[in-house]
């Protein structure tokens, strides 16, 4: 099997073995007493990150832009959006387009959403700290909804209050869009992300501690279908999944993409 000498690499590189998903570790940037300035820095850095690796774009051209209107306002709402740059990019992209977008973004973590509002604000995006379930007992409701690098961080209880809370939420489309495990995206990640190891200086970031914990704390597709309820779907991307739940068709496959509907089949 390929995979097997890769993992023994990454065993040796990475220090850990990627075959199995991690569940104990937890996040630099989730611990409440964490260095404030650190945590803001991460902020700033997921910017690049998430524009050389989280593949918006795409997500936008193929499954966002076909929903939006010049006339009419699509709202959408974005879900542990951190220091939210994707929410901007969107609805940066969106304005250029001459599309009308209308976008929520929550995080709990007040943290995420004073460092998101101490930006210059980007018209059509509002931050607001909460949870998603405080929006579905508000009765509040989207279009769209989406989320990134969110569901690795969450408990199996979390991620299924995640997947009801953005099934309650979402008229017609939900994308939760995450890394997928693999020995070779921790490689890269391990390499891409060296001119970053500044741990211990006054400079540091968590962008590659918690980045490379991250991808051993997500799923594989199979592993990620196996927590989705019925009628969604997993969209694999090069080193990405995504959890699809498409309300605006009966056939949720897209072309270009590689989607496997979720098997009848209790949660994990
Ligand atoms: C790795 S960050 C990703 C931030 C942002 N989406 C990005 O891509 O840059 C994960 C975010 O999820 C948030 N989060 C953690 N638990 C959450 C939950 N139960 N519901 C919603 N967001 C959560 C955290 O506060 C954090 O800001």
């Amino acid at each position: 099997m390929a995979g097997r000498p890769l993992d023994r690499v990454a065993r040796r590189v990475v220090g850990h073995s990627l075959a199995d998903r991690e569940t104990q570790a937890s996040e630099l940037m989730d611990d409440p007493d964490c260095d404030a300035e650190g945590l803001r820095r991460t902020y700033r850095q997921f910017v690049v990150v998430n524009r050389l690796v989280s593949g918006w774009r795409g997500v936008y051209v193929r499954r966002l832009r076909p929903l939006l209107s010049a006339g009419r306002t699509t709202t959408l709402l974005d879900i542990g959006s951190g220091g939210g740059d994707v929410p901007r990019a969107l609805a940066r992209w969106a304005a250029t387009d001459g599309l009308r977008l209308d976008i929520t973004a929550i995080d709990p973590d007040d943290r995420a959403t004073a460092y998101a509002l101490s930006l210059p604000p980007v018209p059509g995006v509002t931050f607001r700290p909460c949870f998603s379930s405080d929006l579905v007992r508000e009765g509040a409701r989207f279009d769209v909804v989406t989320s990134n690098h969110v569901l690795h961080h969450l408990d199996p209880d979390q991620t299924a209050g995640l997947l009801d809370d953005s099934a309650a939420l979402a008229r017609r489309l939900v994308v939760h869009d995450d890394i997928a495990r693999s020995p070779l995206a921790a490689l890269g990640y391990w390499v891409g992300t060296l001119p970053l190891h500044r741990r211990g200086r006054p400079d540091a970031s968590f962008v590659r501690d918690d980045g490379l914990l991250s991808i051993r704390r997500s799923y594989r597709p199979d592993e990620l279908a196996a927590v989705l309820p019925q009628g969604w779907t997993v969209e694999r991307q090069p080193f990405r999944v995504l959890a699809v739940l498409d309300r605006t068709r009966g056939d949720a496959t897209d072309a270009g993409s590689s989607s496997s509907p979720v098997p009848e089949s209790p949660r994990a």
